[in-house]
């Protein structure tokens, strides 16, 4: 078991534009409407319906959490007032993963890659974190530009039975 806090609230962040926030219980609307939402989720692996998308919710919350769970940080990232997207780390293997997903009317704005590139700021600086990782559908141009701009690089193209995925990864020393 990792030493990582999962539950406590994660720290606020700031960026030129952003917000990161840890959730609250008045986000939840709004996180399930981003998370059910069928043009979001097209390349993500994530809840399969409402009562997943709720117990996720709960769980980012720290209201609730199995043992055996992988342990994360989530943000709720907001424009102005403005709930735009979600940025996460989870420790599913060794090293943590992140990941992102904004709402389709934040999209084409540079806005997840300045959300993520806190978030990985805030892995290397304040968690002290040597390694990150992220996977990626083949075809998603989008996210793996996403990852290069915040200093991620292609390691490996790997398999599951949704088929060919590619890792990324991030270590310290490399850029920026
Ligand atoms: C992937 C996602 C987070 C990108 O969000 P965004 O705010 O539009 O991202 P940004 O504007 O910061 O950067 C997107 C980059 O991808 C590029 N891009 C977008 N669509 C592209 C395409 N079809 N082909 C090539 N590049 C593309 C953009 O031009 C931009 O790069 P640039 O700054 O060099 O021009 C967003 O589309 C999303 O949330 N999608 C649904 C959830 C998801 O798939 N999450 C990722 C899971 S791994």
């Amino acid at each position: 078991m990792s030493a990582i806090p999962t539950r406590s609230p994660v720290p606020p962040r700031k960026t030129q534009r952003l917000r990161l926030d840890a959730y609250r219980p008045e986000d939840r609307d709004a996180f399930l409407g981003l998370v059910l939402d069928p043009r979001v989720m097209a390349r993500v692996d994530g809840p399969a319906d409402r009562d997943a998308a709720l117990a996720l919710f709960a769980r980012i919350c720290g209201e609730s959490g199995e043992p055996g769970e992988p342990e994360c940080m989530a943000w709720a990232v907001f424009e102005h007032d403005t709930y735009v997207g979600h940025v996460f780390l989870v420790w599913i293997d060794v090293d943590p993963e992140i990941g992102f997903v904004f709402a389709p009317a934040a999209w084409g704005r540079g806005l997840a890659t300045e959300a993520a590139g806190e978030v990985l700021a805030f892995a290397r600086d304040s968690l002290g974190l040597a390694r990150l990782t992220a996977s990626v559908d083949l075809q998603h141009a989008a996210s793996r530009r996403v990852l290069e701009k915040i200093g991620l690089h292609r390691v490996a193209q790997e398999q599951d039975r949704d088929g060919a995925y590619l890792r990324y990864a991030w270590q310290a020393g490399d850029c920026p």
